[in-house]
């Protein structure tokens, strides 16, 4: 069963991907939804048609979250569920065409089984999960090493650390640097290569639900800042790090 998923979720992210560099050769219609820094495009609702639409062809009984929200909201986590973030990353494809992600993590009953990041400009497809080490395009990659966060660098969501929501400023200042990407499938990518210790921002389940599902092959730590586990049927500030760096991040946040 993982074995056929993963090879159906590559095969989808893949075809998804040339969809996307397709549609980016005609001009591209953007929305906002909340605000101004909130967009969405005919690229991520025509990418999350297409990707609902073969989640539920070959998995009926499975449910769906997925962003741009066409399906009823998933209320629990029984079950097969499919997380589907169909551009992670919208302001960077209007902005820059570049360094944004279409990320989906599956999980059974509330425990993680697969999760795959296409980015798409780079064609690098991250994968893995809790009984699957984390590849590259098919190849597996080695393990991020669990580094103290004054050696690592950090990402880090770009409002938290202006304004210090919850010492991020300053914990930023502890590592070897922020990086701040505009995506957490990037970010994620980041760490699941060795790149970044970790990451910190105010996310969804969407947003999430690949990485940590990646994560969990190798000892990625991911909760709330209070410790909490992350509940994948809510928003809320996420803490992903490796051990050591994720134990002296949440000391600095209580510290607060
Ligand atoms: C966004 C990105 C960004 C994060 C935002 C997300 P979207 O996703 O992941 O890095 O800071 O909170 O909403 O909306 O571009 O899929
Ligand atoms: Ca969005
Ligand atoms: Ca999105
Ligand atoms: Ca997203």
């Amino acid at each position: 069963m993982l074995k056929a998923l993963a090879a159906n979720i590559e095969a989808w992210l893949t075809e998804s991907r040339t969809r996307i560099l397709t549609a980016m050769q005609t001009p591209v219609s953007v929305a906002t939804k909340t605000g101004r820094n909130d967009l969405v495009t005919n690229v991520d609702a025509d990418n999350q048609a297409f990707l609902v639409g073969k989640i539920r062809t070959a998995y009926p009984q499975a449910k769906i979250e997925a962003e741009e929200g066409t399906a009823a909201k998933v209320t629990d986590l029984d079950g097969l569920v499919f997380f589907v973030d169909p551009i992670d990353g919208t302001m960077n494809f209007v902005k820059q065409r570049a360094n944004f992600a279409v990320m989906i993590g599956v999980y059974q009953d509330g425990a993680p089984l697969y999760g795959a990041i296409m980015d798409v400009m780079r064609n690098e497809l991250v994968t893995g999960g809790p009984s699957l080490p984390p590849a590259l395009n098919g190849q597996p990659v080695s393990l991020p090493l669990d580094r103290l966060l004054k050696d690592g660098l950090l990402g880090a969501s770009g409002p938290m650390t202006i304004h210090n929501y919850l010492n991020l400023g300053d914990i930023a200042l502890a590592s070897s640097g922020a990086r701040i990407s505009g995506s957490a499938g990037m970010e994620f990518k980041a760490i699941t290569l060795g790149q970044l210790v970790g990451y910190v921002s105010y996310l969804q389940p969407w947003d999430i639900a690949a990485g940590m599902a990646i994560g969990a092959g190798f000892g990625l730590q991911c909760s709330r800042p209070d410790g909490q586990p992350v509940d994948l049927l809510q928003a809320g500030v996420v803490v992903a790090a490796m051990p050591q760096a994720h134990a002296e991040i949440l000391h600095r946040m209580q510290a607060k």
